[in-house]
């Protein structure tokens, strides 16, 4: 993970650096770094924390002056996260400097190479490795920089975004990628690097993105230069127009972004389905499956690959593809995926679904699945991500950028694409009638206001969140649609609270977790109108007759439930396949509220990262 800014032109290159950094500090947050050249030398801080501890440190320590630096913002992989492991790093002469996200695996042995050469390293890094290994080529090679990296670079094994520049030609900075993202803004005789466009948006928003193996040299005065790093052939940049505007990544008066992006989520929804639900004319509009709808139909099964709360979108996609478009769907942990020789053949569809778009494990399963010739399909959220060009042909899901780690309009939006796809696909294959295909593409168009109705009962959440928010445990339960929105719910509680929570499809309970119920035991339970109600209220008779707590999300104007449970949430009704866009919206606002009363960092939770790129 980590997050990576550069910058080179006509502006003090210090602030564009650290409000970038604070902008990507959803990849990581354990140190942060900055190195600046101010016409003479190189002025390096350093520290370990966030960037808000970098700032104090550097604004108190060294020169802020310059037109060309470089910084960073860690999630440590080698090495423990303190001053010295944190970026920039030096090379021993001191003249290169570098800033990298990823990994290099086969470090130790260079590092071993580079100690009997006479190198002497200071972190545990394998970064300082790389910058190293680069003075190394330069030296030994006489090359300038651009060249160096690349003859670096090619006995590397491993993954980076890297950084780098030189004391002594302090005209250029050097970029390439293999595996983490980075992005080139290109402004009026200016560049500015950055893992994804949002440290630079409100100053261009034009922008190229490196492929995988490719690298560039940001030349003052020079239009940018691609290099394939293997065999020096030259790219093209693809200068893109980016949609993103700085608004939309700043907290617009929430207390923090979870909130916010909890709240935008009947506009997120609506984006997602804007232009391609034509309910008048009775159409999905989705150039991405219309192109390809062959592959779909005459697909043997669906697979789908994700992590996390994209893998839980996922399970709910399962019930929703084989239900109405009866296509079989399995739903795979990507890093089991990739691991576990998976038998794929060109008859199978397989559908990665990620909103940052470069989760390393998910990323990985896609290119095995192109190898074993399947047809993929993405469901990304950010536009020009690594999984978003490695796919066939893909689906944005539009709900804006999502900067809370904990991911939440994420999951509702990955849903509705999930929906549109699985309906567009069930009326192909003749599976809905006329008349029900109509009925969800209407019901779907009252979901957003809906979702409003659900946010109302933030208040009584937040009541709810009081009484138990010094819980040591949870269990969330739910049943069919709902059974994937109880993992989610209890996912969201223990990263953002850091309680222990399990999900369990309501009926598993009495084989095991029923054992943990006492009056200690908050008892979450999904029991909407639709979907095995009965069955579920005899699983809340169960919990109640061993005085668990129960807190029920209920439909609107539910009766039996409320005489059993001891909190209800209400959420309007709806279609039973959709009740998971309403019935997420609660949990996600218990999590919220009881972390924020357990005094927990809510957008940065600990030991997470945004954006997963490794493995
Ligand atoms: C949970 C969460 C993670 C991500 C997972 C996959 O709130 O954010 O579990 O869902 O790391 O990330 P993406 O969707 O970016 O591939």
């Amino acid at each position: 993970m980590c997050g990576i800014v550069g910058y080179i032109g006509h502006r003090d290159a210090y602030p564009i650096i650290i409000k970038g950094l604070q902008r990507l500090e959803y990849r990581g947050y354990d140190s942060a770094g900055v190195a600046l050249y101010d016409g003479t030398d190189i002025n390096l801080a350093k520290t370990k924390g966030k960037v808000e501890e970098l700032k104090g440190k550097a604004e108190s320590s060294i020169s802020l002056n310059g037109n060309l630096g470089i910084g960073h913002t860690r999630w440590a992989t080698h090495g423990v996260p303190n001053d010295v492991n944190s970026h920039p790093h030096y090379s021993n002469s001191g003249n290169l400097v570098i800033i990298h996200n990823g990994i290099i695996e086969n470090y130790e042995s260079i590092k071993k190479e580079l100690i009997k050469r006479g190198y002497s390293f200071s972190s545990d890094t394998d970064t300082e490795v790389l910058v190293n290994l680069i003075e190394e080529v330069q030296k030994t090679e006489d090359v300038k920089l651009g060249k160096a990296v690349q003859i670096a670079l090619n006995q590397v094994v491993g993954a980076y975004a890297i950084a780098v520049f030189d004391r002594k030609k302090p005209d250029e900075i050097v970029v390439a990628k293999l595996g983490s993202p980075l992005a080139i803004g290109v402004g009026d005789d200016e560049f500015f690097i950055a893992s994804d466009a949002s440290p630079f948006i409100e100053f261009t928003n034009n922008a190229v993105y490196l492929e995988d193996e490719e690298m560039a040299i940001v030349r003052l005065g020079k239009e940018i230069k691609l290099r394939k790093i293997k065999d020096d052939a030259i790219a093209y940049p693809n200068i893109m127009e980016l949609q993103m505007n700085l608004e939309e990544i700043e907290k617009g008066g929430y207390d923090h972004f979870m909130l916010k992006e909890i709240y935008e989520q009947p506009r997120a929804i609506l984006d997602t389905y804007r232009g391609r639900l034509l309910a008048d004319k009775g159409i999905i509009k989705m150039a991405g499956i219309d192109q390809h709808l062959e592959k779909f139909t005459n697909a043997n099964r669906i697979v789908i690959v994700a992590c996390g709360t994209s893998w839980h979108a996922g399970l709910v996609a399962e019930y929703i593809f084989e239900n109405l478009a009866r296509i079989p769907v399995e739903v795979e942990y990507a890093s089991e995926f990739r691991y576990r020789n998976p038998v794929i053949t060109d008859k199978d569809v397989l559908i990665a679904i990620s909103q940052s778009g470069e989760t390393a494990d998910t990323l990985a399963a896609i290119k095995l699945a192109k190898e074993k010739g399947a047809f993929v399909f993405g469901v990304c959220n950010v536009v020009g991500s690594s999984i978003a060009r490695e796919t066939h042909a893909g689906a944005y899901t539009h709900a804006g950028p999502e900067i809370g780690v904990a991911s939440t309009k994420a999951f509702t939006t990955q849903i509705t694409v999930l929906t549109l796809i699985a309906l567009k696909l069930a009326k192909e294959k003749g599976k809905l009638s006329k008349t029900e295909f109509h009925e969800y593409l209407s019901e779907l168009e009252n979901i957003p206001g809906k979702v409003e109705k659900a946010l109302e009962s933030n208040p009584l959440i937040e009541i709810i969140a009081d009484v138990y928010k010094d819980s040591t445990n949870c269990l969330y339960l739910g049943r069919g649609y709902n059974f994937p929105v109880a993992l989610e719910g209890a996912l969201k509680l223990k990263e953002i609270s850091y309680i222990h929570a399990e999900g369990y499809p309501a009926a598993e309970m009495k084989h095991g977790p029923i054992a943990l119920i006492d009056e200690q035991m908050p008892v979450i339970v999904i029991a909407t109108k639709k979907g095995h109600y009965e069955k579920v209220v005899s699983n809340i008779q169960e919990i109640k007759s061993r005085s668990g707590k129960i807190i029920a999300i209920v439909t609107e104007g539910d009766k039996q439930v409320k005489d059993l449970a001891d909190h209800v949430v209400e959420v309007p009704e709806t279609i039973e396949s959709l009740t998971p866009l309403l019935t997420t919206i609660p949990l996600q606002l218990l999590s919220y509220h009881i972390a924020v009363m357990r005094d927990c960092n809510v957008d940065q939770p600990r030991n997470l990262a945004k954006s997963v790129t490794v493995e």
